[in-house]
């Protein structure tokens, strides 16, 4: 078991093949942090509890036989609220004598095989109960009686585990949960640096590293959104770590709304870092005999650099976190309408367009924006998903049925969450949408939210987006979300349960998507929120890939991708090539081959040369999916460290593959370039698929190989792949 209790010391030891995570049950059953890192061979770590000498102006608890002890000080596993330790709190909750002193200590635990789900939330999952093994912990405050159940899961060949937490209220009063965090972890130094991934609209996940300093440090999201703004991933990493050195731990929340990442530095330098639904914004009514449960945090460590980290995420979440059907079978290479005609489009238009695709070998047609209602500009629509039969000229399964005569599949964009200000579903229940009542709604492009906290309003949109998916056959959906939340409450509510409208918001679509996807099990969702302002793996348990931004300018899209890459493998990210200007369709195609690939522009516009360049690339996407898919990403060259060039490289599992892309970013002053190839077996030989030259795995790594500097020019772009001799 890579779970193990020593119960003469009470010290839990939670092993990967290359982490341990070690905590012990101390005096008056403190649940006190021990250690996570490199894995140690036993538990016999108790010393790393204390802090060097005796702490002024930190309090001890008189029962504990151990002076040098204080909450304030010792690493804690989950530590609460107001009770001694001054550090920012896991937990809280204000109970029925109006204080919030929360302190929960250790009753019992289970170890078992396997890893549970979590009731209403996404979360990662196993096959057979040999990929994992839980740690089940049983906390209570004794004063109030409120429980806390901590679940720690450990994926043993992956180097990674989960926690989340449970709360119960095994009390007879009814109590406020005020802050509950998903995960903590104490580290016993500062010594490190700490990864994030900010952004805005178009300009998604640019990666962020800052030093720890004392006091506290935050990157959240109060938008009701994971939001392109702060992505809910977050890394402690060594000091001047790098993709291949260094200590790295990644931090993951498998959450699609408000979200906190955290990490304070304290007086003794150590680090405390916390994760979970942020608790701005967040409140709970737990009555008697109520349970709550926290979104699961992902964390993933290694001793060997920030790409590990990276393809450690990749390999987890291609397993354990995405489902269904396209898991593992290649998805359509698709050609989507959007950014060739918005919302002016007819049925015809389409059809020519699929028939251009067909000629191309592009594999389906996806109908975005504009399809339903009266929705012919973003002012209006939302809510009334009923088919626009004029617009198409037939019915949707008459519309499909020319699509599908072509051999292409067909897709559909929806966005079901939202309400525009001039629809029918507006006139009828304007109290459907989030509001307060009394106050002016913010407009946000000219539509408001659904109140997804009501289940009639779930219930009616579930309804009318069934009536139209069963008409025909549809084989993915976009499932689209336009806008933040203003103005949060919930009409359906009472006053003491409107903070809760933020989370509840959060498992009204999930509900949604669930169903969604029970209904539909072999259409393919891909999610989108404005490009990529909900990408986070609570999306990604329900849709297998995401739009990654907006954003389709291929030098743009490096940095978008790179910091996308961080914990989110390229299977999920959706990459197209569109006509924007910059570069040409042989950079656009090698960017876009990164994630799930496909096209974003009117076909009929193609010249005789881009059409042969297009049919080059269908037969790229068909060459190198798998290498791509469920190949091991290498990012060799960084456009957050290098203004000239971006390169990165796709390693298959048995190290028979490797695909390089390189594109100069800006023509740089010394035009030779040689790129050292990484993650290759250095006793095999490898051909270059161009030149036919062979090259020992162990020379492609030590010297690397010289890329040509003719046709150098800002823009262009080099692939190259490389097969093993069997
Ligand atoms: C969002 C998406 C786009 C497109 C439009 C349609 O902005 O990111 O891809 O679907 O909505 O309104």
């Amino acid at each position: 078991m890579s779970i193990a209790f020593d119960s003469e010391k009470r010290i839990f030891k939670l092993d990967t093949a290359t982490s341990s995570y070690i905590f012990q049950i101390y005096e008056q059953d403190y649940i006190v942090h021990l250690y996570y890192g490199a894995k140690i061979p036993d538990n016999n770590v108790v010393g790393l509890k204390y802090r060097g000498g005796f702490p002024s102006f930190s309090p001890n608890n008189i029962k504990v036989d151990d002076w040098m002890f204080s909450p304030d000080v010792t690493p804690m596993e989950y530590p609460g609220e107001g009770t001694g330790d001054f550090r920012i709190s896991a937990f809280a909750v204000r109970n029925s004598d109006g204080n919030n002193s929360t302190d929960v200590r250790y009753v019992s635990h289970k170890i078992y095989a396997g890893k549970p789900a979590i009731d209403g939330l996404p979360a990662l999952y196993v096959e057979n109960d040999d990929e994992a093994t839980t740690l089940e912990l049983l906390a209570e405050d004794s004063v109030t009686g409120v429980q806390a159940v901590l679940y720690f899961t450990v994926f043993e060949k992956l180097g990674a585990m989960t926690r989340s937490v449970k709360v119960i209220n095994n009390s007879d009063k009814t109590v406020q949960l005020e802050r509950v965090m998903s995960t903590c972890v104490d580290f016993h130094t500062h010594d490190y640096e700490m990864l994030t991934l900010y952004g805005r609209w178009g300009k998604e996940r640019s990666l962020e590293r800052r030093a720890l300093a004392h006091g506290r440090q935050l990157v959240s999201s109060k938008r009701g959104s994971s939001s392109h703004h702060q992505n809910p991933f977050g890394a402690i990493v060594d000091k001047g770590a790098t993709e291949d050195y260094g200590n790295a731990y990644g931090f993951n929340l498998v959450y699609s709304g408000n979200f906190a990442f955290e990490a304070e530095v304290n007086q003794f330098a150590g680090t405390r870092v916390i994760m979970g639904i942020n608790p701005e914004g967040f409140g709970w009514t737990l009555e008697p005999g109520s349970v709550f449960n926290s979104p699961e945090a992902v964390m993933v460590y290694t001793p060997d650099g920030i790409g590990e980290m990276s393809r450690i995420f990749h390999r987890l979440y291609r397993k354990h976190l995405i489902r269904g059907k396209w898991k593992d079978i290649k998805r359509p290479l698709l050609i989507n309408n959007w950014e060739a005609t918005g919302m002016d489009f007819t049925g015809d238009q389409l059809v020519t367009f699929a028939q251009r695709a067909k000629e191309l070998g592009i594999d389906m047609l996806v109908m975005d924006d504009g399809w339903f209602g009266d929705r012919n500009s973003d002012r209006s629509g939302l809510g009334d998903w009923q088919v626009n039969e004029e617009k198409l000229g037939g019915t949707l399964a008459e519309f499909v049925d020319k699509i599908n005569a072509l051999g292409i599949k067909f897709g559909i964009w929806y966005e079901p969450e939202m309400i525009s200000r001039d629809s029918n579903l507006y006139r009828a229940h304007p109290d459907w949408c989030i509001h307060v009542p009394g106050r002016e709604k913010s407009i946000a492009r000219h539509q408001y939210v659904l109140d997804y906290s009501r289940q009639d309003v779930r219930d009616y949109i579930f309804g009318e987006m069934y009536k139209v998916l069963s008409t025909c056959k549809i084989d993915y959906l976009k499932w689209d979300f336009n806008r933040n939340l203003t103005e949060v409450g919930s009409a359906a509510l009472p006053a003491d349960r409107q903070k809760e409208v933020f989370h509840r918001f959060v498992l009204g679509t999930y509900d949604v998507m669930d169903r969604l996807t029970k209904a539909f099990p072999d259409m393919l969702i891909e999610n989108c929120s404005g490009g990529g302002g909900r990408f986070d793996p609570g999306m990604l348990y329900f849709s297998p890939q995401i739009w990654t931004s907006d954003n389709t300018d291929p030098l743009e899209r490096l940095t978008i991708q790179f910091g996308t890459s961080m914990c989110y493998p390229a299977s999920t990210m959706g990459a197209h090539v569109s006509a924007c200007r910059r570069t040409g369709y042989d950079t656009k195609g090698n960017v876009a081959l990164w994630g799930s690939f496909g096209y974003e522009l009117d076909p009929n516009k193609f010249t005789d040369e881009e059409k042969r360049i297009v049919k080059r690339q269908v037969k790229e996407y068909h060459k190198y999916y798998d290498v791509i898919h469920f190949g091991d990403l290498y990012r060799l060259i960084s456009p957050f460290e290098n203004n000239n060039r971006a390169a990165w490289e796709f390693v298959s599992e048995d190290k028979n593959e490797a695909l390089l892309t390189c594109v100069v970013i800006s023509r740089p002053a010394d035009t030779a370039l040689f790129i050292k190839l990484k993650g290759l077996d250095p006793d095999k030989y490898y051909v270059d698929d161009e030149t036919d030259e062979v090259y020992s795995g162990a020379l492609l790594m030590n010297a690397g190989i010289c890329l040509p500097n003719e046709g150098v020019s800002d823009g262009s772009s080099f692939i190259r792949y490389f097969k093993s001799l069997k």
